[in-house]
């Protein structure tokens, strides 16, 4: 009997230092321990030998080891059977379902960027209508019917009321706010316009402006310039140059266009800038003082000026987009590639 303990404790230490690393191993312990011709099956066969008086005690001692021997077993089959958990349907190991966050549209990255700067110059955001009438798309702006400033914007009439159209720019935010709203006014305008256009990669029947209006007593064109060659220095980088031809709309006088120096050749020219270094991103001026008359503010008192820039334009020359549909096409390959602010 004395021998058997000992041999007991024996398995014990081999039990403790047995490193169980893989099912096959596991298998081999199972095998040597707990199988039918086993180390405890066979202890359990040497109960016949023992004297009477001893068999309880020895019986213990046998129940404990075969409890020793199988809490082993039962501990690393748990972590095998997670491992082969895969053929139960569950694999604890495959990565999650991934969550994907969106990303910004390029155009409202560039719109928020136009809109950051102004509004630290003073400006705050108006929005109109984009089902406009007549009169604030284009009578109040000096475009009367049969005015010929209007073939340039032909647009989409709403059939039910020949009097709406879509507006074919956001200048028709700048008569809804003169007419509403109480001097100094100082806002932008950022929104969608419409026209009658046949749609290819150089223009669409949809696109975006920011329109800029500032009306106050003694607004001059050194005003004007000064506020776009702030924007431009922000939106572009500093050694961007800036240059203003002088230009016709009928709601500004004086007017003119703005160019810089293209952002893609530095100004040497590239097909972006069509050979010339310069590239056209707005149109400006100060406002007409019949659009002041038409809106209820004295002319003689008052003076302003405006500003219409496309934002597609301003996108295309930050990301050198060269097909416009490609904005409205919902394409993830595009749109996954415009991750951080501008
Ligand atoms: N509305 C003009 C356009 O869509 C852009 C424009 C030009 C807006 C001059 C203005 C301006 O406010 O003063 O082509």
């Amino acid at each position: 009997m004395e021998q058997v303990l000992q041999q007991i404790e024996t398995y014990k230490k081999e039990i403790d230092q047995w490193v169980i690393d893989s099912p096959e191993n596991l298998e081999t312990y199972r095998i040597r321990f707990l199988g039918t011709k086993g180390i405890v099956k066979g202890l359990f066969g040497e109960m016949k030998q023992i004297p009477v008086e001893n068999k309880k005690a020895f019986g213990q001692v046998l129940n404990d080891f075969k409890q020793v021997a199988e809490a082993k077993y039962e501990q690393f089959k748990g972590l095998a059977d997670a491992e082969t958990a895969p053929s139960k349907g569950i694999d604890y190991t495959l990565p999650g379902n991934a969550f994907s966050l969106g990303t910004r549209h390029p155009l409202s990255l560039v719109r928020n960027r136009i809109i950051s700067i102004y509004q630290r110059l003073g400006f705050s955001v108006a929005e109109g209508p984009e089902i406009e009438d007549d009169w604030h798309n284009f009578s109040a702006l000096n475009m009367p019917e049969n005015h010929p400033a209007r073939d340039m914007q032909d647009t989409f009439y709403v059939h039910t009321n020949p009097d709406w159209v879509l507006r074919t720019h956001t200048s028709s935010v700048q008569a809804r706010v003169m007419e509403s709203t109480p001097l100094p006014i100082r806002i932008i305008c950022p929104g969608r316009v419409y026209r009658n256009e046949t749609v290819s990669a150089r223009a669409n029947c949809f696109f975006h402006q920011v329109e800029g209006l500032y009306v106050d007593e003694n607004v001059s064109f050194a005003d004007l310039k000064q506020t776009l060659y702030f924007f431009v220095k922000e939106m572009f980088g500093e050694g961007t140059k800036v240059r203003f031809r002088p230009s016709y709309f009928p709601f500004t006088e004086p007017s003119a266009e703005m160019d810089i120096s293209c952002t893609v050749c530095g100004g040497k020219g590239c097909s972006l800038c069509k050979h010339t270094g310069w590239v056209e991103i707005l149109g400006c001026g100060m406002v007409h003082p019949h659009l002041l008359e038409n809106l209820g503010i004295d002319s003689k008192k008052h003076t302003g000026f405006a500003f219409g820039m496309g934002v597609e334009r301003i996108s295309q020359l930050k990301y050198v987009v060269n097909d416009l549909r490609l904005y409205a096409q919902n394409d993830l390959r595009f749109l996954q590639q415009f991750t951080s602010e501008v």
